[in-house]
């Protein structure tokens, strides 16, 4: 029997309760043992939960998993930061393999949790924190091996593919389809790091580090979120032959990189642009094998437990990647050198003061309700800078990096 302790009993827990007791059979046919959740630690003891356990397994006391020397597999699943990086630590120390969920404590605490779990012999996977049920990370891990990865990209979070989807197909307000996302439970009650593009951001720092072979932190990546578009954009960039994605990218030559999540306009026959509602992509570009496309459920309960369990297995077949998947390359970050050709909307109230921005522009595509145009090649930097000399407020603007 291989003993494991569950942190969290939430939509990711209760999912891999669900899965393990449903699929037990098979998996001990597979393993020669089976996957027993011997303790799982919550907040709230007292809370009323849909999943029927025994009342023994619950436990507000973490020592009771740590110091259960039976236990060998630590799976955490909240959504805290701190508490999960103390849980995460202590098991590494402790000797015991760690499989999490949360993307926010890994890309917090990425290489000293690795080296950690390197020093102490043991696993520690996260396979479930980027792209949820997409299995992403293990075979960017062997591609990594073999290939210099030059491009990185995708589509990492459903919320905003979802009110991206719904706004483009059913001409629906941002506020509508952020209401929409959160009764169907793809948005948080609190969207902003959905929406502000933190938690894309979050999960470019993970598939960076590991495709560049070297540290790419949360500071270097540049973020804007989707929030401030408005029905009227989604016309103009229709107008365009385009739709607009949340697109997360990291490319590199030699060891200068640049990084960034921005709202980007694609054309609408380009792969990202048919990847569509809460479904997420992600693509990447390897000298030898080419360029590999993932797809799939980026969140929700049996999905992303799918992929917790995923790295339960590879530890029990000891079939994941040993020694430290990061690298130690040196990267130069280049954001700075990125000029490129934006669709810039401000609202008409800014009208006298548009004429300066009319300086940097290539096209303008409207002038009487908002002002629309699409800039030369710039650096995000000087627009940003632009638009806030002029004291444009940030929710009368929307910025859209266009590629062509
Ligand atoms: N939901 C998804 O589709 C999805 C997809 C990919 C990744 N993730 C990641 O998976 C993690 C879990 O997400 P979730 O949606 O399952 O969250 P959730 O539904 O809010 O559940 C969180 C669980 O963690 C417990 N918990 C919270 N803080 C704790 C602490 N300090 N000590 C012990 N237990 C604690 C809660 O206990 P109580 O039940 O007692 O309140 C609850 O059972 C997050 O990091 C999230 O980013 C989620």
């Amino acid at each position: 029997m291989i003993n494991i302790g569950l942190i969290g009993l939430g939509t990711v827990g209760s999912g891999v309760v669900e899965i393990l007791n449903k699929r037990k059979d098979e998996l001990k046919s597979i393993l020669g043992s089976e996957l027993f959740i011997k303790r799982i630690l919550v907040k709230n003891i007292n809370k009323k939960r849909d999943i029927s356990l025994g009342k023994s397994l619950i436990t507000l006391e973490f020592d009771e998993i740590l110091k259960d020397s039976d236990i060998s597999i630590i799976i955490e699943a909240t959504g805290d930061l701190e508490e999960s990086y103390n849980y995460i630590k202590k098991s590494l120390k402790a000797g015991k393999n760690v499989v999490t969920a949360n993307k926010a404590v890994v890309s917090k605490y990425f290489e000293e949790l690795t080296n950690m779990a390197n020093k102490n012999n043991c696993a520690f996977l996260y396979e479930a924190s980027v792209g949820g049920g997409i299995p992403i990370l293990k075979p960017l891990k062997e591609v990594v091996a073999t290939n210099e990865i030059t491009q990185i990209q995708g589509i990492l979070n459903g919320t905003c593919n979802y009110i991206l989807t719904r706004m483009f197909d059913e001409k629906l307000a941002y506020e509508e389809a952020l209401k929409i996302a959160q009764e169907l439970g793809y948005a948080e009650l609190d969207p902003t790091a959905d929406i502000e593009g933190y938690d894309t951001l979050r999960k470019l720092r993970i598939l960076g580090t590991i495709a560049l072979k070297g540290k790419i932190s949360e500071e270097d990546i540049l973020v804007r979120g989707i929030k401030g578009i408005i029905p009227f954009d989604i016309e103009q960039i229709k107008n365009l032959g385009c739709t607009v994605k949340l697109i997360a990218e990291v490319k590199s030559t030699g060891d200068k990189f640049t990084a960034m999540v921005q709202p980007t306009i694609i054309k609408k026959n380009s792969y990202f642009a048919n990847v569509n509602m809460a479904f997420n992509s992600v693509a990447f570009i390897g000298n030898n094998v080419g360029e590999l496309k993932f797809y799939g459920s980026g969140a929700g309960k049996f999905p992303t437990a799918n992929a917790v369990i995923s790295d339960v297995l590879d530890i029990v077949k000891s079939s994941y990647r040993k020694g430290n998947p990061l690298g130690t390359r040196k990267l130069k970050n280049i954001n700075e050198k990125i000029e490129e050709p934006y669709y810039l909307r401000v609202s008409s109230e800014y009208k006298k003061k548009f004429t300066i921005l009319y300086d940097m522009a290539d096209e303008i595509l409207s002038t009487t309700d908002n002002i629309a145009i699409i800039t030369k090649e710039v650096s995000i930097q000087n627009i940003l800078s632009l638009i806030s000399s002029l004291g444009i407020d940030d929710d009368k603007y929307f910025l859209g990096r266009i590629v062509k």
